[in-house]
């Protein structure tokens, strides 16, 4: 979204004020905001009874070693005692945990009961397998109800899972096992995928060999899903119906300290190396539970949940693994993609499931809008009462269409500002209290401390934009960065001493709302997947035709940003045709996966340096997105842009 946009929108009033009869009932009122500000650590000491520890701890927060943060000290629990157990124990049990629909059309519905027996299984399986707590699992599975369970079997044994995105290639899938050392793979044959059975214990297999003896991997586990024909390592490999389905459903629950490690999530950093983002046990479920029940005003009794989130980021581990199963919610998992068998799916199962909070991303509700209003119109939307919106800013007209359309001009759309950083929920409207302006995240959560700052740190007046920044530690916040305490400082602690940077731009309204305008350094957002420039250029050179390669995100009406890439070729490579650039961009994806595909490819002579050797990417920004070529004084070599600009009127380019 531009400035100008922004400016305009700000002017125009659009405000939308909780519905009178959501507000009389919120979970949340307007006083937390004032009773969290006026004693922090007390507000999240109460929070944190929302779970039930085993220990209780002894002291909120310990913030004697900065940036390294310990909540909830002393007190002992285990996650999946608390998502799933516990209610069962309190008469939960055959309340549905999970409506499952594939994308073939087959449907199964798990109890709370029937999960815990499945959890239980799966953590003697693994215990059986030799994993024990402290151990790393990585899981790299398709949206199916036993990429839940085993997380959930992870986590009740303290052994801390990674999950890979199922889209990520072997490559990808090889680097993050490594850097955390997995003990075990859990994977499945394949998964469904635009009405095809498409294979992933291939990409496990390629991983573990490229890793050749230096793999962590003891052993594969793998869901039979597709049926299709998988090949199977004596020894290494073993079914998950012959190994978790034959398992005891009894299994005790070992509590474990506040601080023990809960998952690495790899996300994307201004380098090339994905950083293993570290996620822990009290805290991080503290803020995921309550931010669940507060900003979706979750009603354990009759609300039923979606978010549509793959389970391989972070959105699928806070708000669809740990957060709602915490509260005991009801959630449909939906397996496929969103257009497959018809254009309809989403809506048809919103009316199927009685759906009643939607979670989903500004990229899926552009596509939607695309597609045209007629096809929801077709659907019974009304068991709705929130929606929410995650991943990247969501420009005004897709939240109002969203709003109208799928909402019924009823319901209030939740903008959840957070990160896999954060790990939970830190800016967003309560949808019982905050009037909400489309397009603004508007303001921290009760217990959040934000402020958006210039480049010396000093918060800005209302009206102006600079950096958004984090003041307080926050019960959910990463611990470092797995194997890397300098990189977590440098990385998020460096730029503005004392506090948290977090990489966006922001900007305060004349009414102190906050507006985010998106990543401040190379880290590119598509389709709300974060993806480094540096990442993808680095895929690029290590195709043999590739000198020098540079990527931009450019303004996408659809998915937000696109990738666009600038590369210069080798002599050995010639001039480069259309068969190149299209072998470019399968490289990439093979090296990355499909989502980190370049929208478009420019074959160039040359790219605009600065003297000191660094790219000026504002200036192939200006290229990708058509727009006459910003200020290029600075550069070492004038005539670059010229040489680049002249050479495009014959662009090379993607389908
Ligand atoms: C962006 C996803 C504007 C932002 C949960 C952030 C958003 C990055 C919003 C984190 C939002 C996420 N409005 N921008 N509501 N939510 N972002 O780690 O740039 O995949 O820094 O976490 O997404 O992406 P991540």
């Amino acid at each position: 979204m531009t400035q100008t946009a922004i400016d305009n929108l700000a002017h125009e009033d659009r405000i939308f004020e909780p519905p009178a009869d959501l507000a009389a009932h919120a979970n949340v009122k307007a006083d937390e905001y004032e009773r969290a500000a006026a004693d922090r650590l007390g507000f999240w000491a109460e929070k944190a009874q929302l779970l039930t520890w085993e220990t209780p701890f002894t002291e909120v927060l310990d913030w004697s070693d900065p940036p390294f943060a310990k909540w909830f000290v002393g007190g002992r629990l285990n996650v999946a005692y608390n998502c799933v157990d516990r209610h069962v124990e309190n008469g939960l049990g055959d309340k549905v945990a999970f409506h499952f629909v594939g994308e073939p059309g087959d449907t199964r519905d798990l109890t709370y009961a029937q999960l815990k027996d499945e959890v239980s299984k799966a953590a003697n399986a693994l215990t059986e397998l030799g994993v024990r707590a402290g151990d790393r699992v990585a899981i790299y599975l398709p949206m199916i109800p036993e990429a839940v369970i085993a997380m959930l079997a992870c986590a009740r044994l303290g052994a801390p899972h990674t999950v890979v995105f199922g889209g990520f290639s072997s490559d990808a899938l090889a680097s993050r096992v490594e850097d955390c050392s997995a003990k075990v793979v859990i994977t499945a044959d394949g998964g469904y995928r635009r009405g095809a059975p498409s294979a992933l214990k291939p990409a496990v297999d390629a991983a573990l060999e490229k890793l050749g003896d230096a793999s962590p991997v003891e052993h594969v586990v793998v869901v039979r899903r597709t049926g299709q024909d998988t090949a199977i390592v004596e020894g290494r490999d073993r079914w998950w119906d012959d190994v978790v389905d034959t398992a005891s459903p009894e299994h005790t629950p070992e509590a474990f300290d506040s601080e023990h490690p809960l998952y690495v999530m790899y996300t994307s950093g201004t380098t090339g190396k994905p950083k293993g983002i570290l996620h822990t046990t009290g805290g991080y479920l503290t803020q995921c539970a309550y931010t669940f029940q507060a900003v979706f005003d979750h009603k354990r009794d009759t609300d039923v949940y979606w978010c549509t989130a793959d389970i391989g980021w972070v959105t699928g581990h806070s708000y669809i693994v740990y957060g709602p199963t915490a509260m005991a919610a009801t959630q449909v998992l939906y397996e496929g993609t969103p257009d497959t068998p018809h254009k309809g799916r989403w809506w048809e199962i919103i009316a199927d499931k009685g759906v009643t909070l939607f979670y989903t991303a500004p990229t899926a509700i552009r596509t939607f809008m695309k597609w045209g209003r007629e096809i929801p119109a077709k659907y019974d939307l009304s068991s709705l009462r929130i929606l929410g919106s995650v991943g990247e800013p969501i420009n005004p007209e897709a939240y109002v269409w969203y709003r109208t359309h799928i909402g019924g001009d009823r319901t209030p759309v939740v903008d959840t500002w957070w990160q896999t950083e954060t790990g939970a929920h830190m800016m967003s409207p309560l949808p019982g209290v905050t009037a909400a302006k489309p397009g603004s995240a508007m303001a921290a959560l009760p217990g959040i401390a934000v402020d958006v700052v210039d480049d010396t740190g000093k918060s800005v007046a209302n009206g102006e934009g600079g950096y958004l920044v984090i003041t307080e530690p926050w019960p959910s916040m990463l611990r470092t960065i797995w194997g890397d305490d300098e990189r977590y400082k440098d990385t998020y602690w460096a730029r503005f001493p004392g506090v948290y940077f977090a990489g966006d731009g922001a900007k305060r309204d004349e009414d102190g709302a906050i507006w985010i305008l998106g990543r401040v350094d190379d880290v590119m957002n598509v389709s709300g997947h974060r993806l480094s420039t540096s990442e993808i250029e680095s895929a690029l050179v290590s195709h043999p035709a590739v000198a020098e390669a540079a990527v931009v995100g450019a303004t996408d009406e659809t998915t937000g940003q696109a990738v666009v890439a600038f590369v210069i070729l080798r002599e050995s490579a010639g001039e480069g045709g259309d068969d190149l650039v299209a072998e470019l961009r399968s490289h990439v994806a093979k090296e990355i996966g499909p989502i980190a595909k370049p929208r478009q490819i420019m074959v160039v002579p040359d790219l605009p340096k600065t003297r000191s050797g660094k790219i000026m990417r504002r200036l192939l920004r200006d290229v990708a997105e058509n727009r006459e070529v910003g200020d290029a004084t600075t550069l070492a070599d004038s005539s670059v842009m010229d040489l680049i600009t002249a050479g495009l009127r014959k662009p090379s380019s993607g389908e």
